[in-house]
């Protein structure tokens, strides 16, 4: 007899009862859970709640202004935090995935104890930990595209001797859902795919330059902005792009070309535990690769990946 009004009626009495007249910190994602979190919470103490955005270069175009600027819309008291240069820096000549991911999860700490410790007297820090995040043992790779895998690693909370509030903790991912609709949360934010932590770090196989992630960004643009219009955008569960480290041979007019090939991936999945490639119409996927090959310089070659998992993952790195 679970109800999300009922939830969120005694969540907000308990939340207020907990944290009283206290400032809570909390970084925002964009994604689902760190929202419907964040929501709740200020629905109960109002701006007592503090909460960072920090822009780490490895977003989707133009992601951060979108999210920012609905985060304002929805009266959050949120503050955006640039801290691009800061997050290419840590991760200039690393090539291997993990020495990537650890060198996000060591700026984003850095960046946003910085950020909590501007604010005077803060108590606690609120997070969007879902009841899967706290069953699921710790690893790094998690299998929810939280900002779980930063905290993980680094432990925010021991940083500044916050006390810890995690008001989605009992809830799973359909549940998380109903809630944000009951608090009138926009589909357009709950109905978002998954997106990993590290962002396109780990989907630009290799080095990160500023470069790569522009490339990246453009293509990938085009992917979900195709899946999207053709309607095939909720039919999927996640879906991206990879920037692979190698060129091709391809020919255009009379010129013979040696540029970058892009996979993209669409998976169907249930909980991103286990996943099948997505079945994409060939018409759509022809469409969306002239789109890339014609718009976006310097590459010449998409391919599209028709793994599982297992025994492949979701992403490639
Ligand atoms: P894999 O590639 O392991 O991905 O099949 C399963 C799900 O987890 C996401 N993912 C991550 N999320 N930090 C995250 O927050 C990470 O390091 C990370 N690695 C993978 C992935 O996007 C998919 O949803």
């Amino acid at each position: 007899d679970w109800t999300a009004e009922s939830f969120v009626e005694s969540t907000i009495h308990s939340l207020r009862m907990k944290i009283g007249n206290d400032k809570v910190v909390m970084a925002l994602s964009g994604g689902v859970d760190s929202t419907v979190a964040a929501t709740l919470v200020h629905r109960a103490i109002g701006d007592n709640l503090y909460c960072i955005f920090v822009d780490n270069g490895l977003l989707r175009k133009n992601e951060f202004e979108e999210v920012l600027h609905s985060y304002l819309d929805m009266g959050l008291n949120i503050k955006g935090v640039d801290a691009v240069q800061q997050f290419y820096k840590s991760l200039k000549g690393l090539e291997d995935p993990e020495d990537k991911r650890k060198a996000i999860g060591r700026t984003f700490i850095e960046v946003f104890d910085q950020e909590a410790h501007l604010i005077q007297d803060v108590k606690w820090l609120g997070q969007g930990t879902i009841y899967p995040d706290v069953i699921e043992s710790v690893s790094v790779k998690g299998p929810s595209a939280t900002i779980k895998s930063h905290h993980n690693v680094g432990g925010l909370p021991d940083l500044m001797n916050l006390k810890v509030v995690e008001p989605l903790n009992t809830l799973f991912k359909d549940e998380v859902r109903a809630v944000g609709r009951t608090l009138g949360i926009s589909d357009k934010i709950l109905s978002r795919h998954p997106f990993p932590g590290p962002g396109l770090a780990i989907r630009i196989l290799g080095e990160i330059t500023p470069e790569r992630v522009a490339i990246l960004q453009e293509v990938d643009a085009i992917f979900i902005n195709g899946l999207k219009k053709h309607n095939l955008y909720h039919d999927v569960w996640q879906a991206g792009t990879m920037l692979l480290p190698i060129q091709s041979v391809g020919v255009m007019g009379d010129e013979r070309t040696y540029e970058r090939v892009v996979a993209l991936r669409a998976v169907t999945s249930v909980d991103g535990m286990t996943a099948d490639w997505a079945h994409l119409p060939y018409e759509f996927l022809a469409e969306v690769s002239n789109d890339i090959i014609n718009r976006v310089k310097g590459v010449n070659r998409v391919v599209y990946d028709i793994s599982s998992k297992p025994p492949a993952t979701i992403e490639w790195e």
